[in-house]
């Protein structure tokens, strides 16, 4: 159970926070059922990431090079576990913090939408979204309805399938333009998104939380960073070890969806004692 000591002590810290950003990666959405990449039976130990990793493989597809090996399993899993995934406490958590009035942004290196379902309404996704398809003729770009992804996925998964690269071309000419739509997710060697945005609120908050990133992904690891140059306390939330040992002044090995509550419980108290 998570240490009563830390958990106490990053209550107190939020609670006199003025500008909180919480900067998220795989290990938020880990109790949504979404495998992180980098654990033991994750992604990249099941699938190669230099296969499967980078933006390539969207054009490779609807260039009609054919597929890396394990894409249709990769794409399958990601699918499946994404129509079964909802916001976990530890999103609730954080949407609890801005309903509390908590002047909050979330940047986060996840791509599966939970921060936004979950509640947040400042979300900075510099991996981009999976939701969200862009033109590559055009650069348009339209959001999808949780069941519309799923329907154009599982249609996509067929033709992959199937080999039947032409209509999966079709299906995926879908802008106004008549170009083709990839979803708007960040591979690797590929341009992040909206980091400037990002690193603005690294560099004038007062309180960073890093939660369920291992820190092993550019620029984005670069962000806690930009957040201690500028003075900010850090804490650290993490379920097997703690990645940013040298920049948090708080480090929590626990599940943030255990932890997060807990400490939002505890600033609620806080709160309650203040007011009483
Ligand atoms: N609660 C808190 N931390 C957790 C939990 C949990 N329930 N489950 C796992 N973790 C921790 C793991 O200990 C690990 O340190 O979350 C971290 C997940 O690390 P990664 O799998 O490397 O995921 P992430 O840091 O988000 O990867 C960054 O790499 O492949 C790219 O684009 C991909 O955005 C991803 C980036």
């Amino acid at each position: 159970m998570t240490d009563e000591g830390p958990i106490r002590e990053a209550a107190s810290m939020i609670g006199g926070a003025k500008k909180i950003v919480a900067f998220t990666g795989a290990g938020v959405s880990e109790e949504s059922g979404i495998p992180t990449f980098r654990d033991p039976g994750g992604l990249w130990d099941r699938f190669d990431p230099n296969e499967l990793g980078g933006g390539d493989i969207f054009s490779n597809l609807f260039a009609g090079a054919g597929t890396p090996s394990g894409s249709l399993e990769f794409m399958s899993e990601i699918l499946s576990v994404l129509k079964e995934a909802t916001p976990n406490p530890g999103h609730q958590a954080l949407a609890d913090l801005e309903s509390m009035g908590f002047s909050i942004s979330v940047i986060t290196q996840n791509i599966d939408n939970l921060h936004r379902e979950g509640g947040n309404s400042r979300v900075i996704e510099v991996h981009g979204n999976i939701f969200r398809l862009v033109c590559l003729n055009c650069g348009e770009k339209q959001m999808l309805a949780r069941e519309e992804l799923f329907r154009l996925g599982d249609e996509l998964v067929g033709f992959l399938e199937a080999g039947d690269f032409e209509s999966l071309i079709k299906l995926a000419s879908r802008c106004g333009c008549g170009g083709i739509c990839r979803p708007d997710v960040v591979g690797f060697g590929e341009p992040v998104q909206d980091m400037p945005q990002a690193i603005e609120e690294a560099k004038t908050c007062d309180l960073l939380l890093i939660l369920g990133t291992s820190g092993a992904v550019y620029p984005a690891a670069y962000l806690p960073g930009h957040a201690k140059k500028a003075g900010a306390k850090i804490i650290e939330i993490n379920a097997t070890q703690c990645c940013f040992q040298e920049m948090a002044d708080i480090r929590i090995i626990a599940k943030t969806g255990d932890a997060l509550p807990l400490i939002v419980e505890r600033v609620r108290e806080l709160r309650r004692g203040i007011q009483q």
